[in-house]
């Protein structure tokens, strides 16, 4: 039996199927009502964090294609809940100082971030964090749930009964 406390771990063996695992999560948060919500990614380049926010997004029903932001740090998409994208691989001090992380973290939408570790234990406070892995396989991927918070708690027994990825 899976403990309260234990990691949510999701295998995925292609982009769709991690599209849709995000997906799952979007209408997981959108049912949640328009609380804000951190969801805090972390994984090598290539692994699939990207790819997830698109799922996110689809399943949160924002407007906007989902790119891997090149020079800017954060993208707004406008929704019912507003999904703001953010990717700190690029991430310098003068900018953590500028980017006005934590106004958009108390926020009424969904904030995403990859890269998340690069912001410092400090500044997330609760959230969920997803690592998103490697596999065996070219196209295998390891999504592991680790929620910091009774909140994600919640969200992540909503998401692991729905299980609607398979
Ligand atoms: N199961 C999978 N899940 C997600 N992406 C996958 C998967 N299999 C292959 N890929 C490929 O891996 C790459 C992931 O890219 P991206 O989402 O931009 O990664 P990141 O944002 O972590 O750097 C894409 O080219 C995608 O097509
Ligand atoms: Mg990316």
């Amino acid at each position: 039996m899976r403990g309260a406390h234990t990691p949510l771990i999701v295998r995925s063996r292609s982009p769709e199927q991690t599209r849709a695992v995000g997906a799952a999560l979007g209408s997981v948060l959108g049912r949640m009502g328009p609380a804000g919500m951190v969801v805090a990614l972390s994984g090598p380049l290539g692994a699939g964090k990207t790819c997830f926010v698109q799922g996110l997004a689809s399943g949160l029903g924002v407007r906007g294609a989902v790119r891997s932001p090149t020079f800017v740090l954060v993208h707004e998409h406008r929704g019912a809940i507003p999904l703001y994208h953010v990717d700190l691989y690029r991430l310098t001090s003068h900018d953590l100082d500028t980017l006005g992380l934590e106004e958009i973290l108390d926020g009424p939408g969904v904030t995403a971030i990859e890269w998340a570790d690069r912001a410092g234990p400090d500044v997330l406070g609760a959230h969920l964090g997803i690592d998103v892995g490697y596999g065996e396989g070219d196209d295998d991927r390891v999504l592991r749930f680790t929620p910091r918070g009774d909140r994600y708690h919640h969200v992540v027994k909503e998401l692991a009964a729905c299980a609607c990825w398979e």
